[in-house]
């Protein structure tokens, strides 16, 4: 897609729903460019780069005047619809804009509704959350807003989200999230928290995962490396003694 060579190239465009494991959906609309063609006649258009093939002869701008002024009002927009998100700040300052011309959203969640959440949810083959209610009162929440029962605790839903609404919590050998409790799998090493119980039982199972790598943390499975290299290259040394 042309936001993946406009990154390439080195060219900064503000993008918020693009994520690499997940499909692009062109919800946020941030990474809006221009586009035309030399046998276009002048005729250009503005598309969303995430989401629009590259072609031979595609001649793309992505910082006229019109595209940063449409770039202005969408984060103007989300200022109103996310006002303590600091993200959101952020990339507006960068646009001039310190606050919005809108009305802000009472009792805003600074939930963008990029779907982002849903979308990986749904990759994972688990689909425990989704869009619920209509209009400015839609949530992304799990079905009848309770315990989400396919829910295992992975906190992708969390990690993607580029406002970071979802909250989570480890705490004493449990995990919460979507008001659900996850038992914590501990390194024996360590004792550093590594996965919830209900999550690495998943990856066991779908990726056929031996159920020993989840006893110790990375950290703790690298150092164990560095030993053994360690101790190889010691005795490689007494060996050419
Ligand atoms: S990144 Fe392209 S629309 Fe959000």
């Amino acid at each position: 897609m042309l936001l993946a060579v406009i990154r390439r190239e080195g060219v900064d465009v503000p993008a918020l729903c693009e994520h690499e494991a997940i499909e692009p959906c062109g919800s946020c609309r941030l990474c809006m460019v221009e586009i035309t063609k030399k046998e276009w006649d002048g005729w250009k258009n503005h598309v969303t780069s995430c989401l629009y093939p590259v072609e031979d002869g595609l001649i793309v701008s992505t910082h006229t005047d019109q595209v940063m002024e449409i770039r202005k009002t969408i984060l103007d927009l989300y200022m109103a619809r996310c006002p303590g998100s600091e993200v959101i700040q952020k990339m507006a300052e960068e646009y001039g804009i310190y606050k919005t011309s809108y009305i802000t959203v009472p009792d805003a969640d600074n939930c963008i509704m990029c779907y982002a959440c849903t979308r990986i949810c749904e990759v994972l083959g688990k689909s425990a959350i989704a869009a619920v209610e209509r209009g400015h009162r839609k949530v992304i929440a799990p079905p009848f807003g309770d315990v989400p029962p396919d829910c295992i605790g992975c906190l992708s839903c969390a990690h993607i989200c580029p406002t970071d609404v979802i909250k989570w919590n480890d705490e004493d050998g449990t995990r919460t999230i979507w008001k659900k409790n996850f038992e914590l799998i501990t390194c024996k090493e360590c004792g550093k928290n590594i996965i919830s119980r209900e999550f690495a039982d998943y990856i066991i199972e779908k990726r056929e995962v031996p159920a020993e790598y989840f006893e110790t943390c990375d950290d703790c499975k690298r150092a164990e490396v560095a030993r053994k290299m360690g101790s190889l290259v010691t005795r490689a040394k007494e060996v050419s003694l």
